[in-house]
């Protein structure tokens, strides 16, 4: 039998069949629920249909990109660049770029004045293609971002700024749209029926993936063979409804805290891209567990006491992948002043996924429910199967806490007050 993509092992979860099959009902009614529904699901299917066209149109924008630019600048906020920058600093060297690839930046997600300029700063020697995403057409971090980056294009290209500028946006009601045809300016599609936080499938995040020179075909098979996969109704079979199955009785224990916890810094963007995705999707209506994350070993060295012995309000999601690019071996030391040459020989890959494992038992012996996920390699395909995998879990762990997955009202409160503001100066 296949092994399943993304393997789990538990550690003081206390689950059990007897646990799984008190769940196994209402798993079946929320997963037919989704299925037949098409308020904002139509990021279940989209991986299993033929994106041939679009495929082709943004490979062969990314050869333009590529021949004709040094930087890609991605404004967006949200779930409007953050699975992007996840698979593009998941997949990109720590150091120096991808063969094949544009470097890409981003703005347009915070309203730092001095980001702002540094960047265009930055940008000043190089040549430039933007490409401004917004479902909406309206967020202001983003339409603030988009005015200053587009007075520079124009400054700068004249009239031929408008073949360097990009604009993903929804297709009928946003006002981007509109800018982007009355200027002649190239633009894609983000589906009606798809989220800000369910689009990295989308050209949301295709364009900047494939523009940053990852493989959008391979990243989209691993999505498309999740979404077969987790199409499954049966709770017993589908290990994405365990995962929301799990956080959800950790949940109803007391368990308020998640921590996302992964052992390679290249997945800090990924981290930030699963917590947006849980938090805006769960935390409504007094209810819904907090997301955070923590990078490994490093942070043990920082909230490791914490999650050790502190508040027992947290459990711990582990992600490993067994191989990553690139490894060291540990060199032998004819003087062995430090003590190490038990360790020569030995790679810190291996050290690595062992201190996860210490890790883990620490961590459950100390009381807190560990859940380990492990997939086979870091990569493209790995990424675009996961991605799915976590957006199922997701919707399914709304739903188990009765919250619609796909709204996100409380984030217009600090908007109303800030609009008052800026309008009514004191
Ligand atoms: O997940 C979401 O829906 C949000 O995080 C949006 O992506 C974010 O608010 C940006 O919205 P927009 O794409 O309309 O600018």
């Amino acid at each position: 039998m296949r092994t399943h993509p993304v393997q789990t092992t538990l550690l003081n979860c206390g689950i059990s069949n007897e646990v799984l099959n008190t769940y196994k009902e209402r798993v079946e009614r929320f997963h037919f629920e989704l299925e037949n529904s098409d308020d904002m699901t139509g990021w279940i299917d989209y991986p299993l249909m033929d994106h041939e066209q679009l495929f082709r149109e943004i490979e062969s924008l990314k050869e333009e990109i590529s021949g004709n630019a040094d930087v890609f600048v991605v404004i967006g906020i949200g779930g409007s660049f953050l699975g992007a920058r996840a698979v593009q600093e998941a997949l990109t060297p720590y150091f120096g770029a991808r063969e094949n690839g544009t470097e890409v930046k981003y703005v347009g997600h915070h309203m730092s004045g001095a980001y702002l300029q540094q960047l265009l700063h930055y940008l000043d020697d190089k040549e430039i293609y933007i490409n401004v995403v917004s479902k909406s057409g309206s967020t202001m971090e983003t339409a603030l971002a988009f005015r200053v980056l587009r007075q520079y294009m124009e400054n700068r290209y004249g009239d031929d700024a408008a073949q360097r500028i990009i604009v993903t946006t929804d297709p009928e009601k946003s006002p981007l749209k509109r800018i982007a045809e009355k200027n002649g300016y190239r633009h894609f599609a983000v589906p009606p029926d798809i989220g800000g936080r369910y689009s990295v499938f989308t050209p949301v995040g295709l364009l900047p993936i494939a523009v940053a020179g990852i493989n959008i075909r391979s990243f989209m098979e691993g999505a498309r063979n999740a979404a077969l996969e987790l199409k499954e109704s049966d709770l017993t079979l589908n290990h994405a409804y365990q995962y929301a199955v799990i956080r959800n009785k950790l949940y109803n224990e007391g368990y308020s805290v998640e921590v996302l916890a992964s052992f390679e810094p290249a997945l800090k963007q990924f981290h930030e891209w699963w917590k947006q995705l849980f938090g805006e999707s769960e935390g409504k209506e007094g209810r819904g567990i907090f997301p955070t994350c923590l990078t490994f070993s490093t942070d043990l060295h920082a909230i490791g006491q914490f999650i050790q012995e502190g508040s027992p309000i947290l459990f711990e999601t582990l992600l490993h992948f067994q191989e990553t690019e690139g490894d060291y071996i540990v060199p032998f030391d004819q003087r062995n002043e430090d003590g190490l040459n038990y360790l020569a020989g030995r790679s810190f890959n291996e050290i690595n996924a062992t201190s996860k494992q210490g890790t883990a038992l620490a961590h459950a012996e100390g009381g807190v429910p560990v859940i380990q996920l492990e997939m086979k390699k870091l990569d493209e395909y790995h990424l675009g199967y996961l991605m799915y995998f976590f957006m199922k879990a997701c919707a399914m762990s709304a739903k188990l806490i009765e919250v619609n997955p796909f709204d996100q009202p409380g984030v217009e409160a600090y908007k109303r007050k800030m609009l008052e503001l800026l309008k009514n100066p004191k």
